[in-house]
Order: C-alpha cells, then sequence, then structure tokens
C-alpha cells in the first residue's frame, strides 16, 4: 500500500439551501435542513486543519453558498491561509454590495451556472421564475470586480440542442472559460434519470459541436467538457480517485470521500469534530475503503488503466452493479457495461419522461430506486 498523500482539494457544500429546484442536482435526495448546518466556528476550524492539512483549493458550494450570512467570513479566514477559493454559485438573490465583498476578502473565481442558454429552459429546469436574468446580472457583477468567471452548463436532454447558444452566452458575458458537464446521475439526476437521459444522435452531436468550438475559440475561451458516462467506453476518475486527493464535507460537517458516498450503505462516515480532519483523511474505515488499487476485484485489477481511471466511479458501481467494488459499469471490461445502454434505451423510450421532473425539495426522505 502506497503511502497517503495529503489532499489538495476539498469541496465544502455549505448549506443545502438553494433558491432552485434543479432537477439535475447532484446533492442527495436526504437534504439537511438550516439547523442541521455546521457553524461559523466549525467552518472555520474545519478550513484551518484543511490548510494545515495541505489542501491547496476550497470549492465552496451547496446548495446555494451565497445563503449562509457568514460567507465572506469563511472567504477571508481561506485567503488568509493563502487557499485557492472558488465560488459555485446559481447566482440568484445575491445582495447587492456582496460580491463586491467577496473579492475584497480574497475570492478567488466564481463558477455560475445556467440551467439553460434561454429563460424559459432555465426557469423550467431550475423551476425558478425569473432565475435567467438575475443570472445575467449576476455575470455582470462578478465582471465588474474583476473576478474570473466560469459558466458552468449541466447538461441532459432538455437543454443539449442549446450547446451552441451555451457557448454564445459565455462568450457575451465574458467569461474565461464554459464548462459543458454533462450531468452524472447521483442524487436527484439518479432519481430523474429518465427524464433526465438524452438521445445517442444528440450526444454525438454535442461532441463534434463541443470540439469545433473548442478549436475556434482557443486563445478566446476555454471549454471543458465533461463527457457523459452512460455513453462512454471508459469511465473517468471519479473525484480523481477514491481518497487520492480530494474529498467533500456536507453542511453538518460530515467528510465523504465524493458527493454519492452516501449512497454506499456499508460504508459510516465520521463527522468533523469528533474527530480531527487529519485523522479521518488518513485514518477512516471510509477513507480506506477503495482508496488505491488494493480493493480492486478482476477486471480492474490487471487492468493497464487502474491507476488512470482507478476503476472509476465508487456510487455508480454500487447504482448499477449492486456492487460498490465492482468496475465502474461505465466500462466496456465491466460484466454491466451493457446495463447502461439497456438504461439508455429504457429512458429515452419512455413516452412519459419527456419532462415530468421530481424537482429538488428538503423533505423528500428516500434515495432512488435503480
Ligand atoms: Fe478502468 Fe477498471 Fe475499466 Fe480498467 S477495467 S478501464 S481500471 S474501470
Ligand atoms: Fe462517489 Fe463517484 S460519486 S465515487
Amino acid at each position: 500500500m502506497e503511502p497517503v498523500l495529503p489532499p489538495i482539494g476539498m469541496l465544502a457544500e455549505l448549506t443545502h439551501r438553494c433558491p432552485l429546484q434543479c432537477a439535475y442536482c447532484s446533492n442527495p435526495v436526504e437534504l439537511l435542513k438550516a439547523n442541521r448546518e455546521m457553524d461559523t466556528g466549525g467552518w472555520i476550524s474545519l478550513f484551518e486543519q484543511a490548510a494545515d492539512l495541505g489542501v491547496l483549493q476550497v470549492h465552496l458550494s451547496g446548495g446555494e453558498p451565497t445563503l449562509r450570512t457568514d460567507l465572506v467570513e469563511l472567504v477571508r479566514c481561506l485567503a488568509q491561509r493563502g487557499v485557492y477559493t472558488n465560488l459555485i454559485t446559481a447566482g440568484v438573490g445575491i445582495a447587492e454590495g456582496r460580491i463586491e465583498a467577496l473579492a475584497e476578502a480574497g475570492l478567488d473565481h466564481i463558477q455560475l451556472s445556467f440551467q439553460g442558454a434561454f429563460a424559459t429552459t432555465t426557469e423550467k429546469i431550475g423551476n425558478a421564475r425569473g432565475a435567467h436574468e438575475k443570472k445575467i446580472e449576476t455575470a455582470r457583477r462578478v465582471r465588474a470586480t474583476g473576478l474570473p468567471l466560469t459558466i458552468n452548463a449541466p447538461i441532459h436532454r432538455h437543454n443539449m440542442n442549446e450547446v451552441p447558444d451555451f457557448i454564445d452566452l459565455a462568450l457575451d458575458l465574458g467569461a474565461e472559460r464554459l464548462e459543458i458537464a454533462n450531468v452524472q446521475y447521483a442524487g436527484w439526476a439518479l432519481l430523474n434519470r429518465d427524464a433526465l437521459m438524452p438521445q445517442r444522435a444528440a450526444v454525438e452531436r454535442q461532441v463534434l459541436i463541443v470540439e469545433e468550438a473548442q478549436e475556434r475559440l482557443r486563445g478566446i475561451m476555454t471549454i471543458d467538457f465533461v463527457t457523459p458516462d452512460y455513453f462512454a467506453i471508459y469511465p473517468k476518475p471519479c473525484m480523481g480517485g477514491w481518497a487520492r486527493d480530494a474529498f467533500m464535507v456536507a453542511p453538518d460537517g460530515t467528510v465523504l470521500p465524493c458527493h454519492a458516498a452516501a449512497t454506499i450503505k456499508t460504508l459510516q462516515f465520521e463527522r468533523f469534530g469528533d474527530r480531527p480532519l487529519s485523522e479521518i483523511w488518513h485514518d477512516s474505515a471510509a477513507f480506506k475503503a477503495f482508496r488505491g488499487t488494493d480493493w480492486m476485484q478482476e477486471p480492474c485489477r490487471s487492468c493497464e488503466r487502474k491507476e488512470i481511471d482507478w476503476g472509476g466511479c465508487r456510487c455508480q458501481a454500487m447504482a448499477i452493479a449492486g456492487d460498490a467494488a465492482a468496475s465502474d459499469p461505465a466500462c466496456i471490461k465491466s460484466p454491466f457495461h451493457d446495463r447502461m445502454g439497456a438504461l439508455i434505451d429504457q429512458a429515452t423510450g419512455k413516452k412519459s419522461s419527456d419532462g415530468t421532473f421530481a424537482y429538488r425539495r428538503i423533505g423528500r426522505m428516500s434515495e432512488p430506486m435503480v
């Protein structure tokens, strides 16, 4: 077993509260209410320990992180420790002066999501009237502060044909970067998988459009492409590999290897405060469960790619193969790979799946059946 290196990145889900109700959200279906959130002192203590441990980047996310009234204080704490901070926001309802205060506190970057390239799509996917105009206004305010801006476009069946328009929108807004991110089926997105799954022909068209734009806009705007797992031949190294260089923290301070780890019911997760972060990272059973390659079964065990993708996503293996230690079924070598194709056919063949979403809301208390 190789020595455990310190983590580089941390995703801090400060809250599950959000003004939008996106059906593709990767948050767990069992969302935490505000009274379960860690307080300011807890987050500051966690960030101090993360910096001591070696964390270089913190992604402040949610839910909607700007709903935390202490966000400026949290950013200042991280900036003072020299940690790079990225705010991941839906950009709706951010009070006057707040973006400027975050920039002044040392925020390094803002990632702003758009559910559609047009107002009607954004409103339908996020179930929030007027959201699109508010996002455009947020983008203008971000640019006015001089902060770097990434536009994040989570892609699925209902907005895939807007990819060229997302590219135009990001250029208009002066973004340095656009992320065309095909949704990962975890949390609410898994619950809504049949309604969100795109047609194969649309995925193939999308790939060509993105490749052409990446070439055309080289040196003008970077386009990152998160490919759709269900249409892949090989999986992505989820989280860069389980407990290799990044982790996440839920609003109540639970420290997790990834955002969907709680769907692996055999694992138990520890809460920051019950134990120092360093001990959780190095010693907790959940982090050790799939770290490295010793846990792998065939075909991963003898595969030449095992230190490229680290076997893919454990949570996807759990959801589709029913075994968190199986190869990610996105992999063509997985005995469960055909199930991905069958799930695409099942989803795209359904007449009823054309737009009926289970919108994200706090209070729904069960994980989706697969
Ligand atoms: Fe990756 Fe395992 Fe597939 Fe090899 S067999 S490509 S390690 S998921
Ligand atoms: Fe958990 Fe991929 S989401 S390992």
